[in-house]
């Protein structure tokens, strides 16, 4: 399983640069062209990591890590505690400079992904450790989801103006949109922090969700919070892809949660990548059988969604 992946990951890298015939002479641009172009685009990873080491001191945090997630894919990244999950998501969003290895963002490449322009390139995440405004209200908290659009200083600038008073109303209604979206309309104005932490981890949700990412990355988004709440974030995470076309990879430690809700599965186990399939595929793998599933194995019964 590990190889089909990985090479759909070398695939994808390598037809990557290729994407410049695109800019080729409207001349040559014959139908025949178009639809191989179109079908390169269709098949181009929104994410792609090739070759990824990471050490902390003498420990290997990431060993080789090479993955492709597809354009509207919900892949999940599982493994036991320290495998290495938050640390691929802290490589991804910039936070982790690799030794080794790149982050390819559909067509760029980077050796440490440019955290300041995560946003730019339609990158969301959330953190394993809640992080939203506790004092703020879940309307506002939303709103910081779309701090980055206008830098302080130009808003400044232009307060009371015309364009200030719609940049404003368009924010906002963006907010309005995924506060409806996410069924948070009764806790609008509720400071976050009052909420259950279920609910805390809904307003997280729809901070990194209101500005429309292209990927969106959870950082164990079901980690303590309640079975019934689990459920329902879980819904809320595929129709974050379905109704939002985010294209998702989700960080989670417990693989029951994620076989129902997940394309494919990624399998880390200290620091190397051991699977990479379907929840079908990953199930029945006896080497993460043998690292991993025979501990978790009640999870996987108990928690199927
Ligand atoms: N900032 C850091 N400094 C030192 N070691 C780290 C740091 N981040 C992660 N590690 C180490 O890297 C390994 C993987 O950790 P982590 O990525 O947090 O795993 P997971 O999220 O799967 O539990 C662990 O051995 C952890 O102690
Ligand atoms: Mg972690």
């Amino acid at each position: 399983m590990t190889a089909i992946a990985t090479d759909a990951g070398v695939l994808a890298l390598e037809a990557a640069p290729a994407q410049g015939r695109a800019l080729a002479p409207a001349t040559t641009d014959t139908p025949d062209r178009r639809l191989a172009q179109a079908a390169d685009c269709a098949a181009r990873p929104v994410l792609a990591l090739s070759d990824i080491a990471l050490t902390f001191g003498g420990v290997a945090a990431l060993r080789d890590i090479d993955l492709a997630v597809a354009p509207g894919e919900i892949c999940a990244v599982i493994g036991p505690n320290g495998a290495g999950k938050s640390s691929l998501l802290n490589v991804i969003s910039g936070l982790y400079r690799p030794d080794r290895g790149q982050v390819w963002l559909g067509e760029r490449a980077f050796a440490q992904v440019p955290t300041a322009e995560l946003a730019a390139h339609g990158v969301a995440r959330t953190f394993q450790n809640l992080a939203i405004f506790k004092g703020l209200s879940v309307f506002d908290n939303v709103l910081m989801g779309l701090a980055h659009r206008v830098r302080a200083g130009f808003l400044r600038q232009i307060i009371g103006s015309p364009l200030a008073r719609r940049i404003e109303a368009e924010n906002r209604a963006a907010a309005e949109d995924v506060i409806g979206f996410l069924h948070l309309g009764d806790v609008r104005e509720r400071s976050a922090g009052s909420l259950p932490y279920g609910l805390q981890k809904r307003v997280e949700l729809a901070r990194a969700l209101v500005a429309r990412p292209t990927l969106l990355l959870l950082d164990e988004p079901f980690a303590g919070v309640t079975l019934s709440e689990k459920l329902e974030l879980s819904e809320h995470v595929r129709n974050a892809r379905d109704l939002y076309g985010a294209t998702i990879v989700l960080i989670e430690h417990d693989i029951g949660v994620v076989m129902g809700l997940s394309d494919r599965i990624a399998v880390l186990d200290n620091g190397s990548k051991i699977a990479d399939g379907t929840p079908d595929e990953v199930k029945a793998d006896q080497a993460v059988i043998d690292a991993y599933l025979g501990v978790a194995h009640q999870d996987v019964t108990e928690l199927a969604v």
